[in-house]
């Protein structure tokens, strides 16, 4: 984490002013709050000082106090504690903040710091040779689940690879970041699990079922009952994602809201409401008679134990043996094809590719337990 002070003198420009819209806007803001609670107003005034002028400057900070009739300190004091306060010139097109903290540098943002070495400048808060790019780390923004994460701007880029990151900060240095994806860079939904839902996957029509029921006048003993969905306000998703809007300020964050708005809500009691979209229908069951099924064999006298093999628990591996699957070298020797088959065939989505069984049953075959503690640096399963 870095110490955040005011930029330099020869940075900092002689005056601040407020744009005309800006200045409009400004003096809504403050009248939001109650008389003689308008310093609340500070957030926001510092963020748009920062929007209009891409950092906030020592000028900037001393007009705002001036505004709120606070103390230039204690705007200072606002200014250099947020991370989301730019101090100094920044790029002009993207500004990386690499989380740094614990889970998502388990995860691996030291490397993403490595790209940001690479690619934009040697040291944070440095600029690229075009002015276009910066860097810096940052402490946790938040969204350790998708770890590791950058932010750039209002947006969050997550589960990223250091390969993605560069994809990422070309598509910024190229003036196209509005076209990068934001979110999770994987295959999940916010943060649902990797490769989409493992739980409720059955019929939520029989809960809405139960839900719908519920009485919704007490009962004749006069026990309390829990707010039934016709005790609800009749809000739509749609209606609370409006008011969630933030302002048109932000392109993209709009086009996120629209496209939030297309969620649509699970109970559909409404005559007005759209009916809930059908889950995505999982990925057609690879045949059995496929090319790339991997060859089987006779079940040998002592199979290997391949929940041995992370990924792999008691019902996958009887899977596997119902397709002739039973040693760690069948496993070793599949290619990329027959990995897709055995993945497609277990509705896996990816995950024998991210778990590595390849590697794992590699290690395995070759020396068991001692083979792969060598490798992986932990007992296998
Ligand atoms: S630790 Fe990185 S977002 Fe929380």
């Amino acid at each position: 984490m870095s110490v955040r002070r005011l930029a330099e003198d020869q940075f900092q420009p002689a005056a601040f002013a407020f744009s005309d819209e800006n200045a409009v806007w400004a003096e809504k803001t403050i009248q939001k709050y109650p008389a003689g609670r308008q310093q609340s107003a500070v957030i926001p005034l510092l963020m748009r000082a920062q929007e209009q002028d891409g950092w906030v400057t020592r000028p900037a900070i001393e007009k705002i106090a001036d505004m709120l009739d606070m103390a230039y300190i204690r705007v200072l004091e606002v200014a250099t504690f947020y991370t989301q306060f730019q101090l100094h010139p920044v790029g002009t097109r993207a500004h990386v903040q690499v989380c740094g903290t614990t889970p998502c540098m388990l995860r691996g943002s030291e490397k993403l710091m490595g790209v940001c070495r690479s690619k934009i400048h040697q040291h944070p808060f440095e600029r690229n040779a075009e002015g276009t790019l910066s860097w810096e780390e940052v402490e946790c923004l938040g969204a350790c689940v998708n770890a590791p994460m950058v932010m750039i701007g209002k947006d969050t880029y997550e589960d990223l690879t250091p390969e993605r990151l560069e994809e990422i900060i070309d598509a910024f240095a190229a003036g196209n970041g509005a076209s990068v994806k934001v979110g999770p860079q994987i295959d999940r939904h916010l943060s649902s699990p990797e490769g989409g839902p493992t739980t409720l996957l059955g019929d939520v029509a029989v809960s809405r079922t139960w839900v719908d029921k519920a009485p919704t006048t007490a009962p004749a003993d006069g026990a309390p009952v829990p707010p039934s969905e016709a005790a609800r306000p009749k809000s739509t998703d749609a209606e609370t994602n409006a008011s969630l809007k933030t302002p048109a300020t932000s392109p993209k964050a709009s086009a996120k809201n629209a496209k939030a708005a297309e969620v649509q809500p699970l109970s559909g009691t409404a005559a007005s409401e759209p009916a809930p979209k059908a889950a995505p229908e999982a990925a057609a069951k690879p045949a059995l008679t496929d090319k790339n099924r991997p060859a089987g064999i006779e079940r040998p006298a002592a199979p290997d134990d391949l929940k041995m093999i992370s990924g792999v628990g008691p019902k996958i591996e009887a899977t596997l043996n119902e397709i002739g699957i039973f040693t760690f070298s069948q496993i070793a020797g599949w290619k990329k094809a027959e990995r897709e088959w055995v993945d497609g065939f277990l509705n896996f989505r990816g995950r024998i590719e991210r778990d590595d069984w390849v590697k794992q049953a590699k290690a395995l075959a070759k020396g068991g337990e001692a083979e792969y503690i060598k490798v992986f640096g932990k007992k296998p399963r």
